[in-house]
């Protein structure tokens, strides 16, 4: 049956408006549409494909998951191989890099470009006429698999170009593969609830996606695409800077981070830059990548072994090593929590060497079957705090055993007890010495009343001792003074400066000081809002269940613990203690009810804000009577954005909520007379 003029033109107008939209969500960033309407479009589209399935074309927004699942890719061979960059980790070995350009190019003028290096999977485009028509991967560099359903399915990735370009017929565009972290966690958070195996990284998660033989599971996982190279004969092409901006043109996403750089100082500090700022970008990214701009230098110069003489990857100290777990032992927190540490063979991540690594509790352990004598990867997140993020199985040794639990605390022999729907254990004795001195040392450390000196080893002089037997008795230490000089290790001068510390600790303000306490679920921020609210500890005491529960921020969990900590005898007493020894349970400052553009305003932060630290920003905001939240959601009043904002700022969106940039932030904050 022949299609109508009518049809025909409303079907392709339909495309293109998908096509736009695609484009405006995935590459920009910007929708312009609600889904629902978006979803009408593409409703529309399919009931007229499906009415006059003539006029389907491959290139169609409704046919990104239309192969059929697969046995095993083809093999393809690139026309052009696909090179590895060789890599670099220091300065200095940069500057070798830009010799050896410069040997080569002798007096020749040459700019640089410097990009994000992104840690995700490499893959090639081939474009013929304006139409996506084969993808693959890198493969062994000559050749690789044919992935194109799969690629498809990836919405970055245009199924026919934006515009025409002379002479750009036909073209091969590379890029990677990668997940944004939020996605990534999201994605392992849903196949946790469905038991399903977990993902290691965002990179392993696109690199097993791409490998996968159903296209229809593929598009149900959230792949973006990012091109970093332009492989064509047109001619009139000159340089790589160019040629982003000629791919950016063409519709495809290309990173806003690429800079033209004058000399190798100025990628060394690019490279700086980003070792710093890395974990405010929404994916991750291993070190930048240096080219030389020129596509004719780029040819003078060309390749030794695998690699281009023109490029160089200049890498972050790694954050991922392998390394042998010698042994699980139990750490016993400051209200008897069990956390199993696995002592390491001390390895060099992420510019430290770690010997220690966080196991979380036993079902992380039974999950990853983590067992004394295997070789695990040890990862240093943005966080810091190392972790063993999975076991290399084929270099286990012979006669490992799983681990399990005991049954009783390695420092005091109390039963260890785990709560049914906890993931944690307990060592249920109070006064088990392991946790008297984690107490102390959270009450001293450097968040709650910052005392210089008191760190772990005098915290456990101070208690195996019997100097200290809690907190308050720190108060109390000047009275033995004569005993303390005489310790091992102790000098009057040294003695002289613990009690100094000990004696300034007093001053702290009683925010920190309720934090220092260590009431379960009361971290500094929760004990900045009871403050804020209750202003002195006889009205917190006084409190009730539903009071508690007044303050933003404070749910049953919270109100719950703090009841039961203050009701507690052994604890009122140590809380009267530390009164008579003068340190501050009340606020005196008045409290900030000043009208403001925040006030009683849920805000938001996302990406990066220049002018202000994320706590700065965070503090202002609360100044202002506002109260900020980690996620976008329809409580949500204000998001502020910073640089690189990701995926907060779709929802944001999405949602209709008020958007505010840095400019206009300041401008609220300074409106508001906040300094
Ligand atoms: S350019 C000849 N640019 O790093 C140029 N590669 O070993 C080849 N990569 O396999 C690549 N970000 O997977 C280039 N901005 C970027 C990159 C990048 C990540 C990966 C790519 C490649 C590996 C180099």
């Amino acid at each position: 049956m022949a299609v109508s003029a009518s049809i025909l033109k409303r079907i392709e107008s339909l495309r293109a408006q998908l096509r736009e939209h695609d484009y405006r969500y995935y590459v920009l960033a910007q929708p312009t549409i609600s889904d629902q309407e978006y979803d009408r479009l593409m409703r529309e589209l399919l009931d007229l494909e499906e009415a006059h399935p003539a006029t389907i074309s491959p290139d169609s927004p409704s046919q990104r998951v239309g192969g059929q699942p697969t046995k095993e890719f083809q093999t393809i061979t690139h026309a052009a191989p696909m090179l590895s960059l060789s890599n670099t980790y220091n300065e200095d070995e940069v500057r070798d890099f830009d010799r050896r350009v410069r040997s080569v190019l002798g007096q020749e003028q040459f700019r640089y470009v410097s990009e994000l290096k992104f840690d995700g999977v490499a893959v090639s485009l081939l474009f013929k006429d304006g139409l996506f028509v084969r993808g693959a991967t890198r493969g062994d560099g000559t050749q690789g698999d044919d992935i194109t359903q799969n690629l498809r399915t990836v919405r970055s990735i245009p199924l026919r170009v934006m515009g025409k370009k002379k002479g750009l017929e036909e073209f091969e565009v590379r890029g990677e593969i990668y997940m944004r972290r939020e996605d990534f966690r999201r994605m392992n958070t849903d196949r946790e609830h469905a038991g399903e195996k977990l993902f290691i990284n965002p990179r392993n998660s696109a690199a097993g996606t791409l490998k996968l033989q159903d296209p229809k599971i593929v598009s149900g996982r959230p792949l973006n695409f990012v091109a970093y190279y332009l492989r064509s004969s047109a001619r009139g092409l000159v340089g790589h800077y160019e040629n982003l901006k000629i791919l950016r043109d063409l519709g495809f996403p290309v990173s806003e981070h690429s800079k033209v750089c004058k000399n190798v100082e100025s990628v060394i500090e690019y490279w700086k830059n980003w070792e710093n700022r890395r974990d405010s970008l929404p994916y991750d990214i291993d070190g930048v990548v240096v080219k030389v701009d020129s596509l004719a230098q780029q040819t003078q110069l060309g390749m030794i072994a695998k690699s281009p003489r023109w490029a160089i990857a200049f890498k972050f100290a790694a954050r991922q090593e392998t390394t042998i777990l010698r042994e699980i032992k139990l750490q016993v927190g400051r209200i008897g929590t069990i956390t199993p540490v696995a002592e390491l063979d001390p390895v060099f991540v992420g510019g430290s060497t770690v010997s220690r690594a966080t196991l979380h509790n036993e079902d992380y352990i039974k999950e990853l079957d983590i067992r004394p004598g295997d070789t695990v990867v040890v990862e240093k997140g943005g966080d810091v705090i190392p972790k063993v993020s999975s076991v290399v199985k084929e270099k286990r040794p012979s006669g490992t055993r799983p681990f399990t639990m005991p049954n009783k605390c390695p420092e005091c022999g109390s039963r260890i007890s785990r709560p049914e729907e906890e993931a944690n254990s307990y060592c249920e004795n109070s006064e088990c010495p392991a946790q008297i001195r984690a107490r102390i040392e959270h009450f001293a450390h450097r968040g709650a009343m910052d005392i210089e000196g008191l760190g772990e080893a005098v915290v456990d002089q101070l208690v195996s001792q019997g100097f200290v037997h809690n907190y308050a008795d720190l108060y109390e230490l000047h009275k033995r003074k004569s005993e303390l000089v005489n310790l091992e290790r102790w000098g009057e001068k040294s003695v002289d400066n613990l009690l100094a510390a000990i004696e300034a600790s007093k001053r702290r303000p009683f925010n920190r000081v309720l934090f220092a306490l260590g009431i379960r679920h009361v971290g500094a921020s929760v004990a900045q809002l009871l403050v804020n609210h209750f202003r002195t500890m006889d009205a917190l005491m006084s409190a009730s269940h539903d009071d508690l529960q007044t303050v933003q921020g404070v749910g049953p969990q919270i109100a719950d613990s703090v009841q039961r900590f203050l009701e507690d005898r052994h604890n009122s007493k140590i809380v009267d203690k530390l009164r008579k020894a003068g340190l501050r349970f009340e606020e005196k400052l008045p409290r900030v009810v000043k009208q403001s553009p925040f006030s009683g305003k849920t805000v938001v932060l996302t990406g990066t804000l220049t002018a202000f630290g994320r706590e700065e920003a965070k503090q202002k905001i609360e100044e202002l009577g506002g109260h900020v939240s980690s996620s976008v959601s329809g409580k949500t009043d204000v998001v502020v954005v910073g640089a690189d904002a990701g995926s907060k700022l779709e929802k944001a969106k999405k949602l209709g909520v008020r958007i505010v940039d840095e400019d206009e932030f300041s401008r609220l904050i300074r409106s508001s007379g906040s300094r």
